[in-house]
């Protein structure tokens, strides 16, 4: 194993505060097929959503319920997150997410979401200390990040590099082991992340230094050289921490349902973390940031013209898209659009950036707001719209805007396969199907 310190972290029950809604006297919900009737119990949470428990539906009737997208399928009571999307609400562990943004450090949103509490100033001290001694990265890391060609993608390769991390450490099943591994992927993921980027770069990596806190060492591996040490702006790596608490868990997102869904079959902590990663990528989620400063940057270069943009946007036969926009959960305003909006003029007023991709977007964001096209499928701006203006304002490169998203949420994936691994119902997912193909028919051998 690769020699690393002990962990000083406090003794914390790893047990999620999993509150399970009461099931005295259940709601019933009354489905009739073929003058049949079934009784099927509805659960109520602690936020008032309902939710129809189907699960003896198939054994009692026959029938599986079909909901392509699992637009209005719950797949697990979670303790964690709160959304509410027709009001724009967020709560991590019950804590408004606007509260969190403005009082809290990203260590300390990552341990309410790992532990259902906010840590004591000790918790905390603790917490930190570990992060700080477990982010260097095993040598053969180096050689791993090699292999890559220079131009690859930084999100195959961060997942790539979390799936070999789990060669390196056995499967984490005891209480400790399972702490050392949230651990180790919260201290190394940075490392990682910014080991690939220089790698992409042809700069030899920058290894983190114990003096920084998290997002300046962050900061530090990605912009220094052996050359020259990069001075961290304060206020950027508070923007920085900012932007992480803002990813850092989604409820049953897609990314998140495949961390869950991987988790279920007992994979490695890692190796779910790692698909959790890839199923991020896809421009439909957290993708999205990298291609909403493309698009800002096409309006730009096309010479600015936001409603032409937004008519293509429109057209069902133009696969154009207004990046950054609409949500499965949030009908109204995202909550952390708001914050990084309010956030990106700070930060362009501070840094002195262009404004003109920030111009550009508030005037999307404004044309939309009064066209019946977005108003009448309630599409607003979300998390990703308005990221990759600071992204880029803070200097991160285009391609690391998803990598940012991971770091973020990396905590929000590690609470949410905890729960599930420690939950009552916990078992292997396993989706079924409707059956549309062929009847069975005979192999008929040429004559
Ligand atoms: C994230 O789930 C989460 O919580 C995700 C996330 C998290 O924190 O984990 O919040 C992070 O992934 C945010 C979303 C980032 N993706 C994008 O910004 C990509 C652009 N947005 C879309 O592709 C879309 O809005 C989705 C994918 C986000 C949501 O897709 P849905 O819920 O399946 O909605 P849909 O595709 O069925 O759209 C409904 C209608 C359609 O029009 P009609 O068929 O009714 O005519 O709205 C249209 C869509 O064409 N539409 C858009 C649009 N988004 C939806 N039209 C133009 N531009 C858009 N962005």
């Amino acid at each position: 194993m690769f020699p690393e310190p002990s962990l000083s972290l406090l003794e914390t029950t790893i047990e999620p505060h999993l509150k399970m809604p009461t099931m005295t006297d259940l709601d019933h919900a009354e489905l009739t097929y073929r003058d049949q009737k079934y009784s099927l119990p509805v659960i109520e949470g602690s936020e008032g959503e309902l939710g129809i428990d189907i699960g003896n539906l198939r054994r009692d009737s026959g029938l599986i319920t079909m909901d392509p997208g699992f637009v209005n399928t719950g797949s697990c009571k979670s303790a964690i997150t709160f959304v509410n999307g027709e009001k724009g609400i967020l709560r991590y562990r019950g804590y408004a997410i606007e509260d969190l943004a403005q009082h809290s450090s990203f260590l300390e949103v990552a341990w309410l979401l790992l532990f259902g509490e906010l840590p004591s100033t000790g918790e905390l001290e603790a917490f930190d200390q570990d992060v700080t001694l477990h982010s260097m990265l095993h040598e053969d890391f180096q050689r791993l990040f090699g292999a890559f060609p220079k131009d690859a993608h930084p999100m195959p390769t961060l997942a790539s590099a979390l799936g070999a991390l789990s060669t390196f450490y056995d499967e984490p099943n005891t209480d400790l082991e399972i702490r050392q591994g949230i651990v180790r992927l919260i201290a190394k993921m940075p490392t990682i992340a910014a080991c690939s980027y220089k790698h992409s770069i042809g700069q030899p990596a920058i290894y983190p230094r114990n003096d920084l806190d998290y997002t300046q060492n962050f900061l530090h591996m990605m912009f220094s050289t052996p050359c020259e040490e990069y001075e961290v702006d304060p206020v950027v790596a508070r923007v920085l921490d900012l932007l992480l608490i803002l990813h850092a868990d989604h409820e049953q997102n897609c990314s998140t349902s495949t961390v869950r869904l991987v988790g279920s079959s007992q994979a490695h902590l890692f190796a779910s973390i790692a698909s959790g990663v890839f199923a991020l990528w896809g421009p439909l989620h957290g993708g999205a940031n990298q291609k909403v400063i493309e698009m800002l940057e096409e309006i730009a270069r096309g010479g600015g013209s936001a409603r032409e943009f937004l008519e293509r946007a429109k057209k069902k036969d133009d696969t154009t898209r207004l990046m950054g926009f609409g949500h499965r959960v949030y009908k109204s305003y995202d909550p952390r659009a708001k914050i990084l909006k309010g956030a990106c003029q700070d930060v362009l007023s501070r840094m002195g950036g262009s404004s003109q991709l920030l111009d550009i977007a508030m005037e999307l964001e404004e044309i939309t707001l009064e066209d019946d096209y977005f108003i009448s499928r309630r599409l607003y701006p979300n998390v990703d719209f308005y990221s990759g203006v600071i992204y880029k304002a803070l200097g991160i490169p285009t391609p690391m805007f998803t990598v940012m998203f991971a770091l973020g949420r990396l905590p929000g994936w590690i609470a949410q396969w905890l729960e599930m691994r420690n939950s009552p119902e916990f078992r292997i997912g396993r989706p079924r199907q409707v059956y549309v193909g062929e009847p069975l028919r005979q192999i008929e051998k040429p004559v």
